[in-house]
C-alpha cells in the first residue's frame, strides 16, 4: 500500500496489485448484484475527542474487530445505497447524492449515532468512484455503492458507543431481479412486521434487514420474489417491500403510496418518481391504503398498475400477489405503460440521456 495523493481531507492509498485489467472485464461481464467488489474502499474513524479523522480511500480489505465491538451486540450500524452510472459519451454521474447523505445523518441520529458531514459523505463518494473508476460498468448496468457506519467500542454496556467507523465498498451490479423487466410476484406477510411507530422503520439500519429476513424466506417459499409488509398496529394498511417502496395506478390516472409516517422508508427514488408522476399531470396521493382496498381495486378493475421502486431495482412492475387467502393479479399481470414509462425516464436521467433540468445528477468524472 502507498500514499500517492492527498486531497484536503481524505488520503488516497492505491492498491498495489489490483485485480487484472482481463479478470476485471471479464467479471464486468455478467456482475449479477453485490457479488462482486470493486480494489478500494472508504475508511474514517469517529472518537468522542477528535471527531471524524483518518478518512481514506484504501485497498479493500478485511475488517479486524475486537470480539466486544458494539455493533456486534446491540446491533448500532446504518447504511446507504446508491449507484454510479456511465453515461454514453463516458461521463459519470451520480443521482440525488445528497439525499443519501441526508438520510444517512437522518439515521445516524435515530441510532444515537455521529452525523458523517453532508460534504465529507458525498467526497467521501466521489473519491471512491473516481479511483475505482475503471470498475463502473457501461450500459443497463451501474456501480452499487454502499456507504455504512457501525460502532466499534469494545464495550459491553447498553449504551451508545464512542467509537465508530465510517466505510464505503463498491460494486458493479446488473439486474437486480433475476426475470429483468419481468414483473415481480408478492407475498403480503400478515404475521411478522417491519416497524412499528415510534420504532426505526424511516431509519436505513441493518436491525430491520435483520427482522425481515424471516418474512422474505416465507415469500420465497411461497415462490414469490419480495415480500411486502403491513402496519403492525393493524396488520391492515400497506407499507412497503422488504427493500423498496411501492405505488398504486388507478383507472382514473391517479397514484396512491403509502404516507411517510416514521415506519417506511423515505425512498429517493419513490420521492423522485412522486416529482416525474404530477410533472405528467397525474394527481399522486401520498395515503394509507389497505390491503382491502387492493384486493377490491383488482377485482374492480380500478386498479390497473402497481409497481415498486428503489434504487437496486429501479421500478418493478408487480404483476402478482399472494397471500394467505389465496392470490391475484393486478391489471394483465405484466409491467403496466406508466411503470415502463417512469422506468425509462429515471433511467435516462440517470444515465445522462436526457437533460436534467431539475439538477438530479452530479457529475464526478
Ligand atoms: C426498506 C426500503 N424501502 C425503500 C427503499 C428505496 O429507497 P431508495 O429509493 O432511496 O433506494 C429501500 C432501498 O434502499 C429500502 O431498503
Amino acid at each position: 500500500m502507498t500514499a500517492t495523493s492527498t486531497s484536503p481531507e481524505i488520503t488516497i492509498e492505491f492498491h498495489e496489485s489490483p485485480v487484472s485489467d482481463a479478470d476485471r472485464i471479464k467479471a464486468l461481464e455478467t456482475p449479477g448484484f453485490g457479488k462482486i467488489f470493486t480494489d478500494h474502499m472508504v475508511l474514517a474513524r469517529w472518537t468522542a475527542d477528535k471527531g471524524w479523522h483518518d478518512a481514506k480511500v484504501t485497498p479493500r480489505r478485511p475488517l479486524e474487530l475486537d470480539p466486544a465491538s458494539a455493533v456486534l451486540h446491540y446491533a448500532q450500524e446504518i447504511f446507504e445505497g446508491m449507484k454510479a452510472y456511465k453515461a454514453d459519451d463516458g461521463r459519470i454521474l451520480l443521482f440525488r447524492p445528497e439525499e443519501n447523505a441526508r438520510r444517512f445523518a437522518q439515521s445516524a441520529a435515530r441510532m444515537a449515532m455521529p452525523a458523517v458531514p453532508e460534504e465529507l459523505f458525498l467526497k467521501a463518494v466521489e473519491e471512491l468512484v473516481r479511483v475505482d473508476k475503471n470498475w463502473i460498468p457501461s450500459g443497463d448496468a451501474s456501480l452499487y455503492l454502499r456507504p455504512f457506519m457501525f460502532a466499534n467500542e469494545a464495550f459491553l454496556g447498553v449504551r451508545p458507543a464512542q467509537e465508530y467507523i465510517f466505510c464505503i465498498i463498491a460494486s458493479p451490479v446488473g439486474a437486480y431481479f433475476k426475470g429483468g423487466a419481468k414483473a415481480v410476484s408478492l407475498w403480503v406477510e400478515t404475521t411478522y412486521t417491519r416497524a412499528a411507530a415510534g420504532g426505526t422503520g424511516a431509519a436505513k439500519c441493518g436491525g430491520n434487514y435483520a427482522a425481515s429476513l424471516v418474512a422474505q424466506a416465507e415469500a420465497a417459499k411461497k415462490d414469490c420474489d419480495q415480500v411486502v409488509f403491513l402496519d403492525a398496529a393493524e396488520h391492515r394498511w400497506v407499507e412497503e417491500l422488504g427493500g423498496m417502496n411501492v405505488f398504486f395506478v388507478m383507472n382514473d390516472g391517479s397514484v396512491v403510496t403509502p404516507p411517510l409516517g416514521g415506519t417506511i422508508l423515505p425512498g429517493i427514488t419513490r420521492a423522485s418518481v412522486i416529482v416525474l408522476a404530477k410533472e405528467k399531470g397525474l394527481r399522486v396521493d401520498e395515503r394509507p391504503y389497505s390491503f382491502e382496498e387492493w384486493q377490491a381495486d383488482a377485482a374492480s378493475g380500478k386498479l390497473v398498475e402497481a409497481f415498486a421502486c428503489g434504487t437496486a431495482a429501479v421500478l418493478a412492475g408487480i404483476g402478482l400477489v399472494r397471500h394467505a387467502a389465496g392470490e391475484f393479479k393486478v391489471g394483465d399481470g405484466q409491467t403496466g405503460k406508466l411503470t415502463t414509462e417512469l422506468r425509462q425516464q429515471l433511467v435516462s436521467l440517470q444515465k445522462g440521456v436526457t437533460n436534467d433540468e431539475r439538477g438530479w445528477t452530479r457529475r464526478v468524472l
